[in-house]
């Protein structure tokens, strides 16, 4: 397929495509919960002929257009968010308290209309093309499930290409990040254990809310002091509880919070340093501290020949000025990552800013993505996929 068969193909399916996404739309579901949408998918698929199966582990399904290697992979994250949806547009959300405020709706439906144009072209394939329509990716860990299952195996995958809507960036352009995009996570709780007594008898016992509090403000200093001013790094204590009432000093304080870096070995030492930090500020009170680590999700680095790649792509395909490279990553994360530590990957982003410029930012009540990024999303895809199944 050329480029003009390409823009072809991507035209016819277009329409639909816009129909799909109000549909996912105003039908949105939470994360590990997304039976509705699991059935929409399967029954698309089922539709266009597309052989696919479920993931054992988490409902996920696994497509393949095409036979044989090379297997170049496509993902698409599925899943919505609590937000109780304040667009009025027509096709909201139905569902109270759930929307679809990151935009996988729109994700999902490029995959699928993806998987409808390379079926129509099957014979032309050279190798096979894998959808992936992961679930549980806000609450992390909707990626490494479907591997578990054995997603990336018969046939191999070789590569991944993924995809996610940029709010502020103008719809008809899409981004690309060299090297690392997002960020490593690493969650925390700290259970700080100190000894309860009366509030007028502060000697009787160990107050774990003053040595708490001493914990949230010295962590801040790792950041500051730990690592070097030109690497980037995130310390946040997200929650904080504790106490029963206001005469009883209290034996217990429980905190969690995040940790997030762009290299591994700083996420290493970030973490060295949260411990420490803790334990002996603990210490320094006469508290003890409970640290809990927990490695949610890798850094999301980009391959760097697939992003040259897909790049050049972008620029034969959109234009030069609207394939924009990003200047910085972020510290964000998406657990695409887990694909990309285990095959060569490439993550990009598609613009989506259109007419409506207030509140447009991902996980927002308002957020109302340009449709128009559909088209850029279906053409990136599908183009990428067929450039990769080429040259392998
Ligand atoms: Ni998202």
């Amino acid at each position: 397929m050329n480029l003009v068969e390409l823009r072809e193909n991507v035209s016819m399916v277009v329409d639909e495509a816009v129909s799909m996404r109000r549909y996912l739309h105003q039908h949105p579901e939470l994360s590990g919960a997304e039976e509705n949408t699991r059935a929409y998918i399967d029954g698309r698929l089922k539709e266009w002929g597309i052989p696919h199966r479920v993931c054992s582990t988490n409902g996920g399904i696994v497509a393949d257009v095409g036979t044989g290697e090379p297997c170049i992979a496509l993902r698409a994250d599925i899943d919505a968010l609590p937000i109780e949806e304040k667009t009025g547009l027509a096709y909201a959300s139905e569902n109270p308290g759930i929307m679809h405020a990151c935009g996988h709706d729109i994700h999902t439906a490029i995959l699928l209309a993806v998987g409808k144009l390379l079926k129509q072209q099957e014979k032309q394939l050279n190798g096979t093309v894998r959808l992936l329509f992961q679930p549980a990716e806000e609450t992390t860990g909707g990626a490494a499930d479907m591997i578990k299952d054995g997603c990336l195996e018969n046939p191999k995958v070789s590569a991944i290409l993924g995809l996610h809507v940029a709010p502020t960036l103008p719809v008809g352009k899409a981004e690309f990040c060299v090297g690392t995009m997002n960020a490593a996570v690493t969650d925390f709780s700290l259970n700080v254990r100190g000894e309860g007594c009366h509030g007028a008898h502060p000697e009787q016992g160990v107050d774990s809310i003053v040595a708490a509090a001493q914990i949230v403000t010295a962590l801040q200093s790792i950041v500051s002091r730990n690592i070097a001013p030109t690497t980037p790094g995130v310390v946040t204590i997200g929650t904080i509880h504790g106490g029963t009432k206001e005469n009883i000093v209290a034996d217990q304080v429980t905190m969690t919070g995040t940790i997030r870096a762009l290299e591994p070995g700083t996420q290493k030492e970030l973490k060295e340093a949260v411990a420490r930090v803790a334990k002996n500020t603990a210490a320094a009170y006469g508290a003890l501290v409970d640290v809990e680590m927990d490695d949610v999700c890798p850094a999301l680095i980009n391959d760097d020949r697939m992003l040259r790649r897909m790049l050049d792509l972008a620029e034969e395909l959109l234009g030069r000025e609207n394939a924009v490279r990003m200047n910085a990553p972020s510290l964000g994360a998406d657990d695409f990552a887990f694909f990309s530590d285990q095959v060569p990957g490439c993550f990009f982003n598609i613009g989506t800013l259109g007419e409506v410029k207030d509140g447009q930012v991902l996980h927002s009540a308002v957020y109302a993505p340009e449709e128009g990024c559909i088209e850029v999303g279906i053409t990136l895809m599908a183009g990428g996929v067929l450039e990769l199944l080429q040259s392998m």
